[in-house]
């Protein structure tokens, strides 16, 4: 049996129609779309001929991306033509030439072509301390997405330039909590519970926002005594949080919220959800009293792919196939799989398995894939016969990195992300606080 080691960046128009052959898990082995054969930059022209901005093809092109998600401008011309082997060229000669001036960094779910030029590659919890480690750098290429470039922003010198290759790299679940609707929510909350500590000193509500949030809701968590967790600390975070507060209000992931919250012995009775734009976020004064968990009602449309369904196939064809998926999956799959953890979690678990093993995987394919190739020894799958990307990191391609460190060496600072001082200021707050809290 042979691993799978198909990089989405390398399907061909003709593979991407007819569907790309080789997962074992794989019934029939198709993309979720033939437009994953395209540029990126093919996108951001469309967007500027319709004026509508869009997350692209992948697992969350049905998602709607608000009116302000940031739009990248057209690549220019020399770069959507050039040949793989030369941009790859490019890149390098750019990076030779501004040496320690620069440091890029790479998300475990980008495109193998982007992370071979990664000096760090990691989860967003590593790549926002990486971030820390290089404060000689003059500028920090972010090859992820929005809200990670605004993190490493955060946490950087604020002459440190941070840029995303991309503008369009966004994350459709990070977008379905905004500012505007969260602080409507926490009104009715602080009118309903008030703000008064209970004899213990816990404060009857408190915010714990995802990594995978706007900046402005870091800054909201930061204000308000609250904080934020990635999917490898979110146990660790619930636990500082539940030691000040007697509810949490989780956003925007509800999965990862649930599945924290669960496994810390939450009953499911105790974590309303709640949906913006309704009224009591779609539940009532009664549920949320004897709430300790409100789970905002985001998800990730990557993750929410996996079934129950689809492990059960890979128990039924791999009997000891071990099963492992990425907390962001809905509850039934998390309770389904053998294991669960963030994507480092995943990656690790592969490494320390001594024996052969058949690996079922529930998180990103790009990441799955490298995980396959890297370990040959090892029968590693992703669980979703689909092969679809997360389509926001898909908008990250060599083209868009070139450009970038080109503009670095001609002194051009190219998409550089900065969050204004005022809301940087409480975003660190509560991204300190993540950074100290131990388990
Ligand atoms: P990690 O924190 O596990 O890297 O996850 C980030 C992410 O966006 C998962 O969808
Ligand atoms: Fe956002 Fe999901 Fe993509 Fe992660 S995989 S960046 S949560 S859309």
């Amino acid at each position: 049996m042979t691993s799978v080691a198909t990089s989405i960046s390398l399907i061909t128009r003709a593979e991407a129609e007819r569907g790309l052959k080789g997962s074992p898990g794989a019934s029939a082995g198709s993309t979720c779309g033939a437009d994953l054969a395209k540029g990126p930059w093919e996108f951001d022209a469309a967007e500027a001929l319709r004026g509508l901005p869009a997350y692209g093809p992948g697992a969350s092109v049905g998602d709607v991306a608000p009116a302000s998600t940031p739009r990248q401008g057209q690549l220019p011309q020399e770069y959507r033509d050039a040949p793989e082997a030369e941009l790859h060229e490019r890149i390098r000669a750019a990076k030779a030439t501004l040496g320690d001036r620069v440091v890029v960094l790479g998300h475990f779910y980008q495109r193998d072509e982007v992370v071979e030029h990664a000096d760090f590659v990691g989860d967003s919890f590593q790549l926002a301390n990486a971030a820390l480690t290089r404060p000689d750098a003059e500028a920090i290429v972010f090859c992820g997405v929005h809200f990670m470039a605004e993190t490493a922003d955060i946490l950087s010198r604020d002459d440190q330039a941070v840029i995303l290759p991309n503008l369009a790299a966004g994350c459709s679940m990070a977008d379905m909590a905004d500012i505007d609707s969260v602080e409507a929510c926490w009104a009715q909350l602080e009118e309903l519970f008030g703000t008064e500590p209970d004899e213990d000193g816990r404060v009857p509500v408190i915010p714990v926002t995802y990594m995978n949030s706007s900046a402005a809701l870091k800054g909201f968590c930061g204000e308000r005594g609250g904080i934020v967790c990635t999917s490898s600390n979110a146990a660790t975070v619930l636990e500082w949080a539940f030691e000040r507060a007697q509810r949490v209000l989780f956003f925007p992931d509800q999965h990862l919220g649930r599945n924290t919250a669960k496994a810390m012995g939450v009953p499911l009775a105790q974590m309303p959800m709640w949906s913006p734009r309704k009224p009591w976020g779609g539940t009532d004064p009664e549920t949320l009293q004897d709430a300790r968990v409100i789970l905002w009602h985001g998800f990730c449309s990557v993750h929410k792919r996996f079934s129950v369904a689809q492990i059960e196939k890979a128990r039924a064809e791999y009997p000891g196939v071990r099963v492992i998926v990425h907390p962001e999956c809905p509850m039934e799959v998390v309770d389904a799989a053998d294991e669960y953890g963030s994507t480092d979690y995943i990656r690790k678990a592969i490494a320390r398995a001594e024996e052969p093993t058949v690996f079922a995987i529930g998180t990103e394919i790009n990441l799955v894939n490298r995980l396959a190739a890297e370990y040959p020894q090892h029968t590693i799958f992703c669980l979703d016969p689909v092969i679809c990307p997360c389509s926001t990191m898909y908008r990250i391609h060599p083209g868009y990195l070139a450009w970038v460190l080109e503009g670095l060496v001609e002194g051009e600072v190219r998409n550089r992300i900065e969050v204004p001082a005022e809301v940087a200021g409480t975003a660190r707050v509560a991204l300190e606080r993540m950074l100290a809290a131990r388990p």
